[in-house]
């Protein structure tokens, strides 16, 4: 029994030994590790602190960042006013404006081909009026003169103008057509009180069908003459077309070297309204010579000169 119970006893012994052992080397092993752990640690906090100062060190560079931010948001804000300049953006289309413009400035101004002296010249019997032609505003003809023909009132004409038309006159009479002259010569700008008048009547379109603006007009040649028959109330009006009169000028003109200016339907190439009472003086040869093409060919039809209507 004793034996038994000094082998219990020594186990429990034993037991309590290693126990106490295990303790004594669970604390031991303990310690080291945190010992360990510690050391291990610390380089890293040290680390961390290096960077932590090195972080400091840079964040004392941080007021110029924020100097900078600062120059930044100063600049941005001296760039403000550009954008508070926005006005000029809203003038950019008032700058553009002349690009509208550009195709009005590049609309050419219709310019008809020159002509040569034989219709230029405003003392060549041939000289061209019309609404592409004109005349010098202040040409008047240095050779004017009364006209020794009835009429109601003073007429001038260039000398060889007068004197065929007197002698035409002698010869119509002679047939028993009285002719009456109604209107010859006429400055730029009695031709201007004319046109306007007929512009304040009928408004502008009509007006250019009728009377021509001054500088354009062929009573401006000192070359041409309105006449009239003797019934008054078909004095400048289409009818005259069919009185004895009109007949017989349109016959006979030619032979005196006159030519009717503007006859019907050429509105298209004279820029105006059949005139059975306007004659033109051109010289007996050439009036012929038109009259035998057609008693209605016109002074451009056979030169082949540019009429029609204003080039601007
Ligand atoms: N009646 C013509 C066209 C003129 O005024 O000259
Ligand atoms: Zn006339």
């Amino acid at each position: 029994m004793k034996k038994r119970k000094k082998r219990k006893m020594t186990t429990v012994y034993l037991m309590m030994g290693v126990v106490v052992l295990s303790l004594v080397i669970g604390l031991l092993v303990h310690y080291q590790l945190t010992a360990k752990q510690t050391a291990v640690k610390e380089p890293v906090t040290q680390e961390k602190e290096e960077k932590k100062e090195e972080i400091k060190e840079e964040t004392k560079d941080e007021p110029v960042q924020e100097e900078d931010e600062q120059q930044v948001e100063e600049v941005q804000n001296e760039e403000e006013p550009v954008n508070e300049e926005e006005p000029v953006v809203e003038q950019a289309p008032v700058v553009e404006d002349p690009v509208y413009e550009e195709p009005v400035q590049e609309v050419p101004i219709y310019t008809p081909p020159a002509l040569s002296a034989e219709f230029s010249d405003p003392y060549s019997l041939l000289v061209v009026a019309n609404k592409k032609y004109a005349l010098d505003y202040y040409f008047e003809p240095t050779d004017l003169r009364v006209v020794n023909a009835t009429g109601n009132r003073t007429h001038y004409l260039r000398d060889c103008a007068a004197s065929a038309l007197e002698t035409m006159f002698v010869a119509a009479a002679q047939e028993g057509i009285t002719l009456v002259t109604c209107s010859s010569y006429r400055s730029a700008s009695y031709q201007a009180s004319l046109y306007n008048n007929y512009v304040a009547m009928y408004g502008t379109a009509t007006a250019d069908t009728i009377s021509a603006r001054p500088g354009y007009s062929d009573h401006q040649t000192g070359l041409a003459a309105d006449i009239g028959d003797h019934d008054q109330a078909t004095v400048f009006t289409q009818a005259m077309e069919n009185t004895v009169e009109g007949q017989w000028l349109y016959a006979h003109a030619h032979e005196y070297g006159f030519i009717l200016r503007y006859p019907k339907g050429k509105e298209w190439i004279t820029g105006y309204s059949f005139e059975p009472w306007h004659y033109r003086y051109v010289g007996v040869e050439y009036a012929t010579a038109i009259y035998n093409v057609s008693p209605d060919c016109t002074l451009e039809e056979y030169f082949g000169i540019e009429g029609g209507d204003y080039a601007y």
